[in-house]
Formats: structure tokens, C-alpha cells, sequence
């Protein structure tokens, strides 16, 4: 069932479980983390990256493919531009079917995040798309930038920021960072940021950068009141490395079969997260409505004009 972000996690913010967010850039990834979602009868939510989108795969492209497969299972399934940035791409992406939008203008200044988060929220919202914000500033682990408490988000902001925003779902930095961090290194999240966030607010929060973590930072980052967690890195480095083995075991696999095994790979995956998230058997609380439900907007008549 393909829907957006705010449907999912409203209900993830209600019951206090978290949801599996994973970049899937081509439909082996797309097919095995929602095949993950399918079993596990979970909620999941696609992120798709403006750099993908830019390099690789166009929304025009991936988004029939992406609301196909969600289509065929009953459970929930998003599909969300992670970290847009310039107005084309956003608007690439609303134009072109994304149910859930993610406005990142976390390196401006509060009132500039403000302003510009605003202006894709009047684009979204009349049409049902959802839109996640970022306040404070993810950075990247391959620059230690996890530590760099300057970036981490202040509380006192979040209440202002969403007040003037209406954002539906809130991207906190807490001691994560995206990408590889490091050999050794294991991000000290800031369970106490997570918490007092999750006080003053009940808009559903998400954690950036869940690769690298370790599993039970993630379970608890999600006790304190994580809803989204989003892993890309660990997803990709584990469905890769089951390709290299798959290659060097048998270097003369048909393609066909080596792709079998790349889905089957980030079904592996995809399954592992889910569980550490707490989403599993939770699609039950998502039903999907009759298009008669929706009913039609009541008009006057006008004369078949
Ligand atoms: P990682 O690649 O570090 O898991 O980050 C994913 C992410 O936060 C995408 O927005």
C-alpha cells in the first residue's frame, strides 16, 4: 500500500516504535527491503537521495517502480527525497509522485530553515504530501563531525520551528553523522536530546546517520522516542559484501541469479533493522480505505459549467 511519511509515523509516534527508513537505488534493493517489510508485516519508508536522483535514477523512473511494488503488498509503504535541497529537485520530485518530501535546509540559520521549510510546506500540504525538516545539522562522519555539538539540535528551537513550519515529521542532530564512520569509532548518541525533544513535541522525530550505530544504540535511540531511523551505509556495505562473496564463490554466476541474490541480500538486511526498530507485525494498525470512503467534496451546483 503506497502512502506518506505522516501517515506512518503518526501512528509509529502514537505507539512508540520506530520505523526502518533505507535507500533501495535500483529495484533489487527496492524488491528485497519491501519483500523485508512484507514478512515482517511492517511498515517501511523509501528514501530516495537527491544526489541519486541528480546521477542515477530519475523520480520519472523509480517512483512508478517503487508505487508498483508498494502496491502489491499490504503494508505501508513510502517513498521519501531525502535531503532535498535545491527547489528543482524538490520540485522534480512533487511533480512526479513522491508521497513524502524531505526539505533539508538544516546549514542555514533558524530563521532561513524556517523560511525555506515553509515554502515546501504551502507546495506539499494542499496536495497530501508530506513533509519532513531537519533542525540542527547532520553532518558526516568521515569528517568527525558527529561530535561537533555546535551542530547538535537545541530543544528550545524545536517548538518555534515547528509551530512556524507545521512540519510533520522532525530530523534532530543527537551525536550521529551520515556515512562510514571511522574504523573503531562508535557515534555517542544523545539519548537525553532525543527525550526532551520527544517532551515538548508529538510530531514524529527521526534519526539520521543510523549506520555504524550499533544495534543497541539504535533500540534505544527508539525507547527515547526515535520514530524514523534511517540507515543507508550499513544496508549498502552488507548487500555489496554479500555480492563480492556471492562472486568470489562462483565467479561464473549468471547475472540473473546474482541479482536474485542482491534482493535476497537486502531482505537479510532490511529484516535485521526492521526488528531492531520495533516495526514488526505493526502494519495491522494501518488499514487501507475504500476510495468510497474518501468521499467527494461537496459542491453547488453550477449549471454544468
Ligand atoms: P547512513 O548512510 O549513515 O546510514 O545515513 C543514512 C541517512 O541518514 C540518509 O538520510
Amino acid at each position: 500500500m503506497y502512502t506518506d511519511v505522516k501517515t506512518i509515523l503518526d501512528d509509529a509516534s502514537r505507539n512508540n516504535y520506530g520505523v526502518l527508513a533505507a535507500s533501495a537505488i535500483n529495484l533489487e534493493l527496492a524488491r528485497g527491503l519491501i519483500a523485508a517489510a512484507d514478512e515482517l508485516q511492517s511498515p517501511l519508508i523509501i528514501l530516495m537521495g537527491q544526489m541519486q536522483m541528480t546521477k542515477h535514477a530519475r523520480a520519472d523512473v523509480m517512483v512508478p517502480l517503487i508505487r508498483t511494488l508498494a502496491e502489491e503488498t499490504n503494508v505501508p509503504v513510502a517513498l521519501i527525497l531525502d535531503h532535498g535541497r535545491d527547489w528543482e529537485v524538490i520540485t522534480h520530485a512533487y511533480r512526479n509522485g513522491f508521497s513524502s518530501i524531505m526539505i533539508d535546509a538544516s546549514a542555514y540559520e533558524l530563521e532561513e530553515n524556517i523560511r525555506r521549510t515553509k515554502k515546501v510546506i504551502e507546495m506539499c500540504h494542499p496536495q497530501g504530501v508530506a513533509v519532513e525538516a531537519e533542525l540542527g545539522h547532520v553532518g558526516q562522519a568521515a569528517l568527525g563531525e558527529q561530535t561537533d555539538d555546535s551542530c547538535y539540535t537545541r530543544p528550545e528551537d524545536v517548538t518555534e520551528f515547528l509551530n512556524q513550519t507545521r512540519a510533520d515529521c522532525l530530523a534532530i542532530a543527537c551525536g550521529t553523522a551520515h556515512g562510514q564512520y571511522p574504523k573503531g569509532v562508535t557515534p555517542e548518541i544523545r539519548f537525553d536530546i532525543i527525550r526532551v525533544v520527544k517532551k515538548v513535541t508529538d510530531v514524529p522525530i527521526a534519526l539520521h546517520g543510523g549506520s555504524g550505530s550499533g544495534d543497541e544504540n539504535i533500540k534505544k535511540a527508539v525507547e527515547a522516542g526515535i520514530n524514523k531511523v534511517n540507515v543507508c551505509t550499513e544496508i549498502f556495505n552488507y548487500v555489496r559484501d554479500e555480492i563480492r562473496k556471492t562472486l568470489e564463490q562462483t565467479p561464473e554466476i549468471d547475472l540473473l541469479s546474482l541479482m536474485s541474490r542482491t534482493e535476497q541480500a537486502a531482505k537479510e538486511i532490511g529484516k535485521h533493522f526492521i526488528c531492531l526498530t520495533g516495526s514488526q507485525g505493526k502494519a495491522a494498525n494501518f488499514q487501507r480505505k475504500s476510495a468510497f470512503q474518501y468521499g467527494f467534496a461537496q459542491t453547488e451546483t453550477d449549471g454544468g459549467e
